[in-house]
Order: C-alpha cells, then sequence, then structure tokens
C-alpha cells in the first residue's frame, strides 16, 4: 500500500489496496494511520458494490442507517445514494443536494458521524467535485485571544435550514422545504463543543459550521453571530488556504474524518450529466459533550 500526500495540509492518495478482499490487520493499521494523518484518504480502483462497502466500512465501527430509506440502495439500506439521476415516473433515485453547504456530517445530532465513506459509481463530464477543510489547522491558526474565548463554549447544532440565515434549501429537492420546516419543529437542538478534542489523536480542532451551527450556548444572536462569522470565514475563504478539492476519477473510494474536517459537495454538474455516490457513514462513540466534561 503507498499513501501520498495530495496537498500539504490535508489529504492523502492511497494506491495498492484492493477493498472487496478481506482487510489484513495491516492494511487496517495502515489505512487507519494514514486517516489520522491525512484526515482524506483518496483510494484509487475501487469499484465496490452495495454489500462490499457495507462489509469495509463496517471495520470501523457500527454503520448508521440512512435516514430516508427511498434513497438507499436495493442491495442493502446501509448504503445512501447520492444521485442527481431521474426514474422515467419522475422520481428521484437519490438525494440530489446532499451536502451542498460547509458541514461536518450528523453534526446536529448527538452523537455525530465519525467517518463517511463515498464510493464514485458515476462521475459526471464536469463539476461534482467535493471539497474538504482541515479543522485542526484552522484552530491552531486562530488568535491566541480567539482560541481563549472559544475554548470551553459549545456552539448550537440543528438540522433545519429554516432556523439557519446562512444557508438556502434547494429546489431542486423534492419535498426539502416541507422537510425542513417540520424538523424545524420537530428536531431538537444539540450542543457541540466549539473546540472538538479528536478522540484518537487527542489534538483540538475547531467544531461548528456554517450549515448547522446555528449559535452559541448561553450568548444572544448579537453576541454569537460576529464570533461564527470570524469563525466561519476560515472554512469559507476564497483562497482556500487550509483546503483540498477533490476531483473524483473513476473508481475512486474516498473516506474522511468527521472530526476533525468540514467538507461540501461543490455541485456544477446537471441532467443528462449523471453523478452518483455510494455513502456509508461509521458512527461515533460518545457524545462530544459529554466527552469534553470528564
Ligand atoms: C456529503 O456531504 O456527505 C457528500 C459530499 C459529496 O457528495 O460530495
Amino acid at each position: 500500500m503507498k499513501v501520498t500526500p495530495v496537498s500539504k495540509i490535508v489529504g492523502a492518495e492511497v494506491t495498492g489496496v484492493n477493498l472487496s478482499d478481506p482487510i489484513t490487520e495491516d492494511t487496517k493499521r495502515g489505512l487507519r494511520q494514514a486517516l489520522l494523518d491525512h484526515q482524506v484518504l483518496v483510494i484509487r480502483d475501487q469499484t465496490l458494490t452495495p454489500p462490499q462497502q457495507v462489509t469495509f466500512s463496517a471495520i470501523w465501527g457500527d454503520l448508521e442507517t440512512p435516514s430516508n430509506i427511498d434513497y438507499t440502495t436495493e442491495e442493502t439500506p446501509k448504503v445512501m445514494i447520492l444521485s442527481n439521476e431521474i426514474r422515467p415516473d419522475g422520481t428521484a433515485v437519490g438525494v440530489v443536494d446532499g451536502g451542498d453547504f460547509w458541514h461536518s456530517d450528523s453534526s446536529h445530532i448527538e452523537v455525530p458521524s465519525a467517518i463517511t465513506i463515498l464510493q464514485a459509481v458515476k462521475n459526471p463530464e464536469r463539476g461534482g467535485d467535493t471539497e474538504f477543510c482541515n479543522m485542526y489547522a484552522i484552530y491552531e491558526a486562530l488568535p491566541h485571544d480567539l482560541k481563549q474565548k472559544i475554548d470551553g463554549l459549545y456552539g448550537i447544532h440543528h438540522v433545519s435550514k429554516v432556523k439557519n440565515r446562512r444557508v438556502t434549501i434547494s429546489p431542486d429537492r423534492p419535498g426539502a422545504k416541507d422537510f425542513y420546516e417540520s424538523s424545524a419543529k420537530a428536531k431538537p437542538e444539540v450542543i457541540q463543543p466549539l473546540v472538538l478534542t479528536h478522540p484518537e489523536t487527542g489534538r483540538k480542532s475547531l467544531y461548528c459550521s456554517p450549515r448547522f451551527t446555528i449559535g452559541i450556548q448561553g450568548m444572544s444572536e448579537e453576541e454569537a453571530n460576529p464570533i461564527l462569522d470570524v469563525l466561519f470565514s476560515h472554512v469559507t475563504d476564497r483562497k482556500r488556504p487550509y483546503h483540498y478539492r477533490h476531483k473524483y476519477q473513476d473508481d475512486d473510494l474516498v473516506m474522511w474524518d468527521n472530526r476533525c474536517l468540514c467538507h461540501r459537495a461543490v455541485g456544477g454538474y446537471g441532467l443528462p450529466d449523471i453523478r452518483r455516490m455510494h455513502r456509508t457513514v461509521i458512527g461515533g462513540d460518545q457524545p462530544y459533550a459529554e466527552q469534553q466534561a470528564t
């Protein structure tokens, strides 16, 4: 197995492994270390079927079950389809607008996702990249007084786009407006430490995102928003100093660590050009709010 960094700040390409074979302890150890060192792994030349993707994903921990069964594969409900493809009857094959704003997966639930895995099944001719942002690097580069100010604070996270002035609802996803309106009432707000200590590396990273973080516990909107604006400005910085933009090749399998990264789906493609990704997610093992308190 060969691991080659794809940028100075985040991401590495992995070649010389076949993930459809049984994974040896050596390969698992090598991949884990590479993930902890580089946060995003681009594993080339993989064509995992949905059941094979589940088998590979399950070596990292318990898989999350996608919330919407309508957009999972026929072979297994553990694999979610991200796609812009439309069936002849007009129904969508997958989630069209998944991940369109900077976020860390499922930070809006008490125990957020640890690792996400995408198998590229069909890449569009143009567009369809995923961008990643190294949240360790952002935290480390913050001025000392800002670090002191946010250390020990908790961000308020929520899934509903209706509650978040920084995002918009894509017109392309059927039923999205209704979903976000009902989830604004039905889903609870969740708190997460603004500075997260990674459970495996022990390194501190900024843990908040324009997509899911809507406030800071114990602060008014007037107090919290200027702080969040400064923090998010590093994530969205046009110069992309802490970032890696992945342009998919055929048969890429990409896995990333949500505990120290934000990411977003860049878009930029449209029918008849099709993008199809198969997504599995490994859940975390304890609430970060509790972990930070102990
Ligand atoms: C995601 O946010 O999990 C998906 C990203 C992508 O489709 O590029």
